[in-house]
């Protein structure tokens, strides 16, 4: 049956450059196109080539131009600080083209990179739209890393500037900013010219004569910058990701694409409008933040909300029905672990009779898997429809929805609905064929992807074509594993790869492996995601200790936890791990993460007919339940 949805979705795979030629005539082109998709270079499809935009332009100044200059384009909420400060269109153009111009006072000129390590304040918006008035491509360094993981990332990007603040808060400790940033600095080879700090009144950092300058002082008598133009293909941004190993991967995001992608999805995906309230409870460290808390809202011209507080605890799991009544949100996009936080503290949703929010329309959960009974109780207690939607860093935005507002399916719990427009979505083998309709099979995507996906790897062409195209040709590869069924909805059951999400936090196992690699008295080891009821997954170590070891084992797994702290952060969640005699493994030495998880997660196993000693699996399941994971059944 034909609805809207149907239309778009059709019209996408069978005539993109008419579908996205039409997307792209809702933004403003300081020079039209001459190619919508330019596909002279395969594998590497490039949309819009020979358009010339401003991506800070379509966000700030056009809405200012065409009677939105009074809106609200931002609404800095902060429990943690008891602040909530507005910000018009008008004056979030004023001060970005200020902050602009500061950066440019420090010689930041188109295509130079600025690294952003920055809380969830306002100028990290500021600084990260001032980086596209510039034609300078930003990279945002989430603030729950460690320092050795912003030094790999500064020596990737080779930033000119660096932008970060005095502190970051976690509901009420305050997290010291600069003592990180100076040590990866320290770490790092490459080294930034300047670095502008922005002063918070909780901490205030040391400056280092000849290098650091306070926000307040870089931007003191500065003349506003313009926009200024950049080819449709030029990056606007690179998203560092975990990949595989502990060397993240450098998503690079271009201007034109992107904007015209993200502009679409507000109404078609989130159903909002120009002067909507839209709310993406995340960080913009993260993907959804740069599209959701300051790119896709902005360019629609809808008011963003940007929290810096968590769903419980600051005060209480009441905080995000305060955020919706109070600024009139229309959508909210967070993660499922956000709600699942807010259902453990306040079961019966007590805490909504105290909020009139008659102004809500929709929840949109992505980031990790939905859990029926998560959504249902969201369901339940908000009374508005519940979209659980699956997208990735590299992909921008997302590849299954409910496109809510193109054609509202029925929701099937465990399933984000159907393909996005754009997204032509497929479940293959190994060998490269599409598999029966409801077979379990790998989760691509047809060549070429749409507009706002990743054209490369940041300096790593060899890179991204290895990481997703190699496997299987025609195709991106999502790593996700996962069926469809017979109405079209997509299914993501697992990744294929060692990725784990916690707390909708995209991490590595491997990169943590490497770390416990390193500690002089393991001799192997490895990590595993098991289920966790709040944060979905976490990862627990398992370690084998060279022969002859005799310290006490709790004080070398004390120091692992301490080491995956300090080299990734405590974003990676990583606080238990256990010593082993030995791992399970094959004849052939492969070690059985998919059993060792089951038993850890009480799912009931076979045991491998590859196995090389049956008696590791229950001295396995010994030690997990020496460390509180239940024993799981054999069978
Ligand atoms: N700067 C510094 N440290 C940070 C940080 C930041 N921006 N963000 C998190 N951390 C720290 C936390 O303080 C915590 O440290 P600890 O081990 O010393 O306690 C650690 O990193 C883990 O943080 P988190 O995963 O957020 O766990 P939590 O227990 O503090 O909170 C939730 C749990 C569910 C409340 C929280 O994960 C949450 O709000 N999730 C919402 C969903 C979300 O934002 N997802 C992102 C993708 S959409
Ligand atoms: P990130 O790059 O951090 O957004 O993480 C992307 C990964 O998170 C995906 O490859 C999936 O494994 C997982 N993911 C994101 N959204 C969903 C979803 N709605 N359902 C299941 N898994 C999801």
């Amino acid at each position: 049956m034909t609805n809207p949805y149907v239309e778009a979705f059709e019209s996408s795979i069978k005539t993109p450059d008419v579908f996205w030629a039409k997307a792209a005539e809702d933004l403003h082109w300081y020079k039209k196109w001459d190619k919508v998709l330019d596909d002279s270079n395969k594998p590497f499809y490039r949309w819009f080539t020979g358009g010339v935009v401003n991506t800070c332009y379509n966000a700030l100044d056009y809405h200012v131009e065409n009677g939105r200059a009074d809106q609200t384009a931002l609404i800095y909420d902060s429990p943690v600080t008891d602040t909530i400060k507005k910000y018009t269109y008008a004056q979030l153009r004023d001060e970005v083209a200020i902050f602009a111009g500061a950066l440019a006072a420090q010689g930041v000129v188109k295509g130079d990179r600025v690294l952003i390590y920055m809380p969830m304040i306002a100028e990290a918006a500021i600084a990260m739209l001032a980086c596209a008035r510039l034609g300078a491509v930003h990279s945002v360094v989430f603030g729950g890393f460690a320092a050795n993981e912003l030094a790999t990332r500064i020596n990737d990007a080779k930033p000119k500037v660096i932008v970060s603040a005095s502190c970051g808060i976690e509901i009420k400790r305050v997290i010291p900013y600069k003592a990180l940033l100076d040590g990866a600095i320290e770490m790092a080879d490459s080294k930034p010219d300047a670095c502008i700090i922005f002063q918070r009144p909780m901490e205030t950092a040391s400056l280092i004569a000849g290098r650091d300058i306070d926000w307040a002082t870089a931007i003191k008598g500065v003349k506003p910058h313009d926009c200024v133009p950049v080819a449709a293909t030029d990056p606007l941004y690179i998203l560092y990701t975990s990949g595989t190993t502990g060397i993240p991967k450098g998503v690079v995001r271009d201007n034109g694409g992107h904007m015209v992608a993200l502009k679409w999805t507000m109404k078609a995906v989130y159903n909002v409008d120009a002067g909507d309230v839209y709310w993406a409870a995340s960080d913009v460290g993260w993907v959804v933040g740069h599209s959701y808390i300051v790119y896709g809202p902005l360019l629609k011209g809808c008011t963003t909300i940007l929290y810096e507080g968590k769903p419980v605890g600051t005060p209480d799991a009441g905080a995000f029905w305060r955020v919706i009544s109070q600024h009139k949100v229309k959508a909210l996009f967070t993660a499922p672990t956000a709600f699942r936080a807010i259902k453990r503290e306040d079961p019966e949703g007590k805490l909504l009779k105290d909020y009139d929010i008659s102004c809500f329309a929709t929840l949109f959960l992505a980031g990790e898997r939905s859990d029926p009974d998560t959504l249902k109780w969201a369901e339940t207690h908000i009374g508005v429809p519940v979209i659980d939607h699956w997208w990735q860093t590299e992909t921008g935005w997302a590849i299954a929805a409910n496109c809510m507002g193109l054609h509202h399916y029925p929701v099937v719990y465990g399933s984000p609905t159907k393909p996005v427009p754009g997204w032509n979505v497929q479940v293959v083998n190994p060998e490269n064929e599409v598999v029966k309709t409801g077979d379990i099979g790998a989760l691509v995507v047809k060549l070429p992807l749409p507009p706002g996906s990743l054209p490369t790897l940041w300096n790593n062409d060899d890179g991204f074509v290895k990481s997703y195209l190699d496997e299987f040709p025609g195709y991106y590869k999502t790593a996700d594993a996962g069926y469809m069924d017979e109405n079209g909805y997509v299914y993501v059951m697992s990744r294929t790869d060692d990725i784990i999400n916690v707390a909708g936090h995209r991490l590595s196992t491997g990169a943590m492996e490497e770390i416990l690699a390193d500690h002089p008295q393991v001799a192997e080891c490895a990590v595993l995601g098991v289920a966790d009821d709040l944060k979905g997954q976490v990862p627990i170590g398992f370690l084998v200790l060279n022969a002859g070891v005799t310290r006490d084992h709790k004080e070398i797994v004390k120091e692992v936890v301490q080491m995956v702290r300090d080299r990734i952060g405590p974003v990676a969640s990583f606080k238990t791990a256990t010593v082993v005699k030995r791992l399970p493994k094959t004849r052939s030495g492969k070690i059985l993460r998919g059993t060792i998880q089951k038993i850890a997660d009480n799912k009931e196993y076979k045991l491998p007919a590859t196995i090389d000693d049956p008696a590791t699996l229950d001295e396995m399941a010994v030690a997990l339940t020496s460390i509180g994971y239940a024993k799981a059944k054999k069978s």
